[in-house]
């Protein structure tokens, strides 16, 4: 495929996460939520791009991810596949969309597949969504668990700090994993864990992990795309590592060419019609 960076083109399955793990290749993840940024990570040749409901703080400015809608999720999953060729594209199902009930889960998954053409979905939690899980891997949709860190219970949470520092909660998390695990998940990604956690963990388990703040012995690391280009402004945890400053980059155009409207430099002979 003409502009892509890698020399594998395939598109990826979810398959092929598991074969990674097995051949200990890291998985490399990104968010996006638009057609324009997903066909620029696409090209570059992530792995895996997850159309996470942290669109809820980066694109709609919440505080929280729980504002987010299965048709919010639907319009930002549709608008990434259009732009990606080769990544799995894994869609968040949304806060309320999967905890009700089973029945409730598997039928906004399958809305969210049908009307996205997402290629998996993703799902916080452990044993208390297990049921649910085990509906929606039974319709034939793969499911991404996601455990640690849950944005989505930060209410209960009251905060985003480290999870499963203590013995109890690293021992739920483990449990869960290994649910998860049984019962077919491709993947699962490990938010805010300690690292020794989080590399146990992953020895433990056949599915590939996905860590975002939860060290160096996951399977594949995933991170915000608007936080790793530098776009987002006051959010610096320690995992992140900022690979540009896309926020002054776009300053300086945008700065730029308000100068060059004031001056009429902007737009010149060759520009005009
Ligand atoms: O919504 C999201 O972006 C996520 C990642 C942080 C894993 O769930």
């Amino acid at each position: 495929m003409a502009g892509y960076l890698v020399n594998d083109t395939r598109k990826v399955t979810t398959h092929r996460f598991i074969e990674m793990k097995q051949r200990g290749e890291k998985i490399s993840m990104l968010t996006s939520y638009d057609f324009t940024t997903a066909g620029i990570v696409d090209c570059a040749g992530v792995d895996g791009i997850l159309v996470g409901d942290s669109a809820s703080n980066v694109m709609a400015g919440n505080s929280t991810t729980l504002p987010m809608t299965v048709e919010q999720m639907i319009y930002h999953a549709r608008s990434v596949v259009r732009g990606v060729k080769r990544a799995l594209v894994v869609c968040d199902m949304p806060f309320g969309s999967y905890q009700v009930d089973r029945k409730e889960g598997v039928k906004n998954a399958i809305k969210i597949m049908k009307e996205s053409g997402c290629d998996a979905l993703k799902l916080e939690g452990g044993s208390e969504i297990l049921d649910t899980v085990k509906g929606i891997l039974d319709a034939g949709i793969p499911v991404m668990a996601h455990l640690g860190l849950t944005p989505q219970s930060i209410n209960k949470f009251g905060t985003y700090a480290v999870r499963a520092k203590e013995d109890a909660e690293a021992e739920k998390l483990l449990a869960d994993a290994r649910l998860l695990d049984e019962a077919g998940c491709f993947g699962l990604v490990l938010e805010k864990v300690p690292a020794g956690l989080a590399a146990m963990v992953t020895k433990e388990i056949k599915m590939p992990t996905i860590g975002i703040g939860a060290g160096n012995g996951t399977d594949g690391q995933i991170l915000v795309v608007d936080d790793m280009l530098g776009m987002t402004k006051g959010f610096s945890p320690r995992f992140l590592r900022r690979y540009a400053d896309l926020n002054t980059v776009m300053t300086d155009a945008i700065g730029q060419y308000i100068m060059d409207v004031k001056s009429c430099d902007f737009p010149n002979e060759k520009e005009s019609y």
